[in-house]
């Protein structure tokens, strides 16, 4: 049998690799710092709706395509709500989760050979389907002080064959949440080449609840190139149902539900039924969990202040922080020593894009600020 040489060059899977290094999986020391998960499961209520849901038989079809109607409904009123702006229940595409939601985009939009702008660091899996599509992710240099990405550097890579502009915000791995003007900057130079600007928007609900992620669903050409890409993952701790979204114009959508009928048929439809109580009855319990997120990112920062540490916090928000290590070995080195020596499981900057070898990723969402101070002295204890 032969394989598909661009899935053989795919790197392998970066959270199974980082674990494998682990000598003792079921230490009691291990702080676990390496995979984007919620702390907490969805709420009890969440979990009787769906037990009740399930035991009256619901949930065991397939849905429509595109997903079912009230989510797309309930998704649609929502991120009107939250972005100021006008989206119909027709933009909406519920898919397999939000990493199946860019594959089907980039299959809808990019051949291979085609080219995407993607700014460094970025995430793992975005780079891997990539490449397993042979098309060429062309990066945007990444800015340690600002950690924000340059939309006049995006417009100097554009040629016939770039589709899209590809950011993720907040970011993982750096936790940078990039400023409505600069994310509006990009919109404004993919709009000028006819290119798509996809915006993969997985943590946009731990963004400050005041704040607006950006004015894009609020102008009426929105649809000629914005691509908003959400998953139901984080928001309501629902990671295994693999629920998200695809938002975009009802022509993306068309084409998009080719790819969808294909692959998965349609999103889950437990993970649908539980996606849309969470819209329906959880605001309170969303808003709350993000305040202690936002409250964990304050702790990192203060943490990160210890004047004996020779690591640099470079940027955190969301589930993230991304560190710069005082080593002049490669990122991966450091980090396996970290998890050997120190246990703490996390990545190193080398699976986030090139150029990232100073750098290591901690995604502190499910470590108990109270862990902090540990985190630090074994990090001082490093160096
Ligand atoms: C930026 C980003 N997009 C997508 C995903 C995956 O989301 P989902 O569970 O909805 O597929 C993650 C998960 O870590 C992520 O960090």
């Amino acid at each position: 049998m032969k394989f598909n040489p661009n899935v053989l060059d795919c790197a392998a899977a970066p959270i199974a690799e980082a674990w494998s290094w682990v000598k003792d999986p079921t230490s009691e020391r291990l702080i676990d710092m390496c995979q984007a998960v919620p702390a907490h499961l969805p709420p009890q209520s969440l979990r009787d709706y769906l037990g009740d849901a399930i035991k009256a038989g619901e949930g065991a079809t397939y849905t429509d395509i595109r997903g079912i109607p009230p989510l797309r409904e309930a998704l649609a009123a929502n991120i009107s709500q939250r972005y100021q702006g006008t989206v119909d229940e027709a933009d909406v595409l519920i898919t397999a989760g939000c990493n199946q939601a860019f594959c089907s985009v980039v299959d809808t939009l990019c051949q291979a050979g085609d080219e995407l702008i993607v700014p460094l660091p970025c995430y793992f899996n975005h780079q891997m389907w990539l490449s397993t599509r042979a098309v060429t992710p062309r990066y945007l240099s990444f800015n340690p002080r600002t950690a924000m990405p340059d939309p006049e550097e995006a417009r100097g890579l554009i040629n016939e064959r770039t589709r899209a502009i590809l950011l993720v915000t907040p970011n993982n791995p750096s936790g940078a949440i990039y400023s409505p003007e600069c994310i509006e900057q990009f919109f404004e130079v993919a709009k000028a080449h006819g290119l798509a600007l996809i915006v993969d928007e997985t943590y946009r609900d731990f963004i400050d609840i005041e704040q607006l992620p950006h004015r894009l669903f609020g102008r009426d050409d929105w649809r000629e190139t914005f691509v908003h890409l959400y998953s139901f993952s984080k928001v309501f701790s629902l990671t295994g149902f693999r629920t998200g979204a695809v938002v975009a114009s009802t022509a993306l959508i068309e084409q998009l539900k080719k790819i969808q009928d294909c692959t998965a048929i349609c999103a889950p439809h437990a993970g649908q039924l539980a996606a849309l109580y969470g819209l329906q009855n959880l605001h309170d319990w969303k808003v709350e969990k993000s305040e202690e997120l936002a409250q964990r990112a304050i702790a990192i920062r203060q943490a990160f202040s210890h004047p004996d540490l020779k690591y640099r916090l470079v940027s955190a928000g969301a589930y993230f922080a991304y560190v710069e290590h005082p080593f002049s070995a490669s990122a991966r080195d450091v980090v396996k020593k970290l998890i050997q020596e120190q246990e703490i499981v996390c990545l190193p900057g080398s699976y986030f894009g090139q150029d990232q070898e100073k750098f290591v990723r901690l995604a502190f969402a499910n470590v108990h600020e109270s862990h902090f101070e540990d985190v630090i002295s074994r990090l001082i204890a490093s160096q």
